[in-house]
């Protein structure tokens, strides 16, 4: 699996586009004018790049606590959100840098002095996070603004000048909005896209195996932790996989991508919303049709990966059936791979295990008897639930240390956040 960091997170900011259908395309185009001011700044390589990467996951923690929230709504606090934001980004490797931009998108650049001398966040850090709430308000303002007023909004960010923008960073706004090119970038579909095509602009980082597995563990937590119900699920499920993957003989590169495919099958859920997510009861027709799409919406993300080819055909059919009354596409026994099998197998197996705002984890005995009877009915494979059940013990067993450690950091995760 080749994937490029910048791909990656490209396609994952389109999913918070589904959380909040009022912001869409939001992430895309902060990363794209975060890009363009950086520009205009003369700043480096590594610096356009973490702006590019800031950009695409900046209000990431508005969508895992409070779901749903109006653009502007979740806006004004801006430091529940960056908070959360930068707690979940702040555990990859490969994001930390980010995640401090993250965590001072709305700080105003007032409160700059008291933070280096009492917190000791770098000051370039600081700045670079200065430039992102920039962008981020020029999106907002944009909208309504346009090109033809540009003047006007120029204005009305200089006015904040000193209070909440360096002063230098506004001052290359004149310029930069008087550009045609400009705002024809950001009225395009995919003004990230555009950035992405000019040679040069970015550094490029392919991911690593391991690199890859904690990526896609990060976002994980993003569609795990929006519901206490679902905040371990996505690593039990791609852990069960894993085990189940190895006694069915996959490769190990095939297992690789079923860790991922474990951790990313729900993405899709992001676009339900929370009051269904915990929802205490059976679900109503409607709802039951929200929820219904999430696979659908897992492939319409992961597929504009590319080298995640193998993980979305994986993760997208995790609900479909051997006899062919899955969904979302109804693909029978020719279509299913055997990884597709392996997954749908784990998924079931851990759902059945955890606890759900409806009812408590089923037992062990009960989760196979209940399987096998999936299997009768054409829905699971034979084979692979035939080694659940021959293994039943270890896998569950680490399917089950998994969860218990995830659910710790769900806790640390939200001690001292107030919620
Ligand atoms: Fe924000
Ligand atoms: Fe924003
Ligand atoms: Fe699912």
């Amino acid at each position: 699996m080749s994937v490029k960091l910048l791909d990656f997170l490209s396609g994952l900011s389109g999913a918070l586009d589904l959380v909040s259908p009022e912001v869409v395309g939001h992430h895309k185009r902060v990363a794209y004018i975060a890009v363009r001011l950086a520009q205009a700044l003369g700043l480096t390589r590594t610096e356009r790049t973490e702006l590019f990467m800031a950009g695409l996951l900046h209000d990431v923690g508005g969508f895992t606590v409070q779901s749903r929230l109006a653009a502007l709504e979740f806006e004004a606090d801006g430091i529940l959100h960056a908070e959360v934001g930068y707690r979940l980004l702040r555990q990859n490797p490969l994001l930390d840098s980010v995640a401090i931009l993250v965590r001072h998108h709305h700080t105003p650049a007032g409160q700059f002095g008291s933070l280096k001398s009492a917190q000791g966040t770098p000051e370039r850090a600081l700045y670079l996070a200065n430039v992102l709430n920039l962008a981020d308000r020029v999106d907002v303002l944009a909208v309504r603004y346009g090109p033809t007023d540009a003047k006007a909004m120029v204005e009305k960010l200089s006015a904040r000048a000193g209070a909440q923008f360096l002063p230098e960073l506004v001052a290359v706004l004149p310029q930069m909005t008087a550009d045609r090119d400009f705002w024809l970038g950001l009225a395009c579909g995919d003004p990230a896209g555009l950035l992405t095509a000019e040679t040069g602009l970015f550094e490029e980082r392919g991911l690593s195996r391991g690199q890859l597995a904690q990526a896609s563990r990060s976002f994980s937590q993003i569609i795990d932790f929006r519901s206490r119900f679902t905040a371990t699920h996505s690593c039990g499920v791609a852990e069960a996989a894993v085990q189940l993957g190895r006694l069915a003989g996959l490769e190990p590169r095939e297992i690789d991508a079923m860790r991922l495919a474990g951790n990313l099958h729900d993405l899709g859920k992001l676009a339900v919303p929370g009051e269904i997510l915990d929802k205490p009861g059976p679900l109503d027709e409607a709802e039951r049709a929200v929820m219904l799409r999430h696979p659908e919406l897992t492939a319409a993300i992961l597929g504009q990966v590319p080298g995640l080819e193998v993980v979305c055909a994986w993760a997208s059919q995790h609900h479909e059936q051997l006899s062919g009354q899955g969904y979302p596409w109804g693909l029978g026994a020719d279509s299913l791979t055997l990884g597709a099998r392996v997954l749908a197998v784990a998924d079931v197996f851990t759902a059945l295990r955890e606890d759900r705002p409806y009812r408590a984890g089923v037992s062990s005995t009960d989760s196979l008897r209940i399987m096998g009877r999936l299997v009768e009915a054409g829905h699971l494979d034979r084979d692979v639930v035939g080694l659940l059940a021959g293994h039943q013990r270890e896998i569950n067993a680490r399917r089950r240390d998994t969860q218990a450690l995830a659910s710790l950091e769900f806790r640390e995760f939200y001690s001292g956040l107030g919620q």
